[in-house]
């Protein structure tokens, strides 16, 4: 039977910020392209549109400015955080980490600790407990942490996994008392396996996956994580949160792992679907699979779409990471917290829409280095990826 301790919702989300890229392409379009019906990646894979990462766009500058949007959301500053990580799976460089970029563009304090964490789209949620044990450790001294989940997903042109691809980042300020989500850590369920589902090797720029094993995969780990999180919060107990989030590489998956979590607490899904977890899939069939950052996407869109009050009530996550780690846990709902956040889907508007062809050139670039004029950098108002200039990446 669980105990009641200082662990559990004390810690949390206190501000969330979302960057995407400034361009997508409609699946539609690319499935009349591929010569695919149009209704297999719609309702398929259940995703409408694909955001693309321009040549001057990539995982530090969407970390950044999904940074400096948490920042202006929740009336946070720079030097509030003592703690950055960037969970990733398309780093910039092998050792030197996207948070040390993100530190530099941002201004973080000196006595910050900084570093990045992997485990393919499991990377941000180890991110996020971490810096909710350190906060629980008391090494926090009444600094918060800043956790970004960062990716551009890429799987290659004209491959199975193409119509799955997405980019973009979130950023979660953590810290005590949180205004958006506080989180029980004392019912966090793991469990991890040895699969070779999804992988990188170091030389390649796009993933590799073996499809249709991912999905078992997937299923199987939220089987094991839920198992684990059902001991910890007791059997006995009904699990009946107010609203479901899943990992959501395409919309389909959390569709898959909602019907098995209702099979295994025996309700009936075709009810459940559409109240627990539709509101939450809305940005991200918008957006495609960013990756670490998805399933805190999905908040956002939970945040953003819910109908009713979510003030008080629970939710339930599920983070999968291929390879394969996995988490499932609750949150609770800070009174407030969905309010600003409908302009979220409102700024979805405000992208760019690609040709098939201009989408196709786009990924083509990002394999050529580039170095743009610092005059076309003091330009923008955001920061940019301009190129690399011996060796070292370049912003601005
Ligand atoms: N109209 C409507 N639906 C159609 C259709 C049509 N004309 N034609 C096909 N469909 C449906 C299919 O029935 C299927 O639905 P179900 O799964 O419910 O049966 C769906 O569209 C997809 O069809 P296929 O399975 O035939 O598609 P595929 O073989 O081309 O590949 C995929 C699908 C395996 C997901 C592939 O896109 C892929 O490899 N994606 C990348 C891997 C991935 O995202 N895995 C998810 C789990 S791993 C994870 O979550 C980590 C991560 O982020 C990567």
């Amino acid at each position: 039977m669980l105990q009641c301790n200082m662990t559990q919702f004390s810690y949390g989300i206190d501000a969330l910020g979302v960057a995407v890229p400034s361009a997508y392409v409609p699946l539609e379009d690319l499935a009349l392209a591929r010569g695919v019906p149009p209704l297999k990646y719609t309702e398929g894979l259940g995703t409408s549109l694909m955001a693309v990462a321009g040549p001057d766009e990539d995982t530090v500058t969407l970390a950044a400015r999904a940074a400096a949007d948490a920042f202006e959301r929740g009336g946070v500053s720079a030097a509030d955080i003592g703690l950055c990580i960037v969970g990733t799976e398309t780093a910039v460089d092998h050792s030197k980490p996207v948070s040390s970029f993100v530190q530099g563009l941002l201004g973080l304090p000196a006595n910050c600790r900084i570093f990045e964490t992997k485990h393919a789209c499991y990377g941000g949620t180890a991110g996020l407990m971490t810096a909710l044990d350190w906060l629980a450790s008391g090494s926090a001294r009444g600094k918060k942490a800043l956790v970004i989940c960062s990716d551009i997903a890429r799987y290659g042109l004209g491959s199975p996994g193409e119509p799955t691809q997405g980019a973009g980042s979130v950023a979660l300020v953590i810290g005590e008392a949180p205004r958006l989500v506080a989180i029980d850590m004392a019912t966090v369920g793991t469990h991890s396996n040895h699969v070779y589902d999804f992988w990188r090797p170091l030389e390649s720029k796009d993933a590799f996956v073996d499809g249709h094993y991912s999905v078992t995969c997937y299923l199987d780990a939220f089987r094991g994580a839920h198992a684990e999180h059902r001991r910890l919060a007791g059997t006995d107990r009904p699990d009946r949160p107010s609203a479901l989030l899943y990992h959501v590489p395409y919309g389909k998956m959390a569709h898959k792992a909602h019907r098995l979590w209702c099979e295994l607490e025996g309700l009936d899904a075709v009810e459940s679907f559409e109240r627990l977890v539709a509101p939450g899939l809305v940005i991200p069939s918008r957006i495609g699979n960013v990756y670490t950052g998805s399933l805190y996407l999905a908040l956002a869109s939970l945040l953003a779409c819910s109908p009713e009050s979510l003030d008080g009530r629970d939710v339930s996550f599920f983070s999968y990471g291929s390879g394969s780690c996995a988490e499932r846990f609750r949150g609770r709902v800070t009174p407030g917290a969905q309010r600003g956040f409908a302009s979220l889907l409102a700024r979805l508007d405000d992208r760019r829409k690609l040709t098939v062809a201009e989408y196709e050139a786009m990924f083509r670039s990002r394999d050529e280095p580039r170095l743009a004029s610092m005059s076309e950098a003091s330009a923008s108002g955001r920061a940019r990826f301009l190129g690399v200039d011996a060796g070292k990446r370049v912003y601005g």
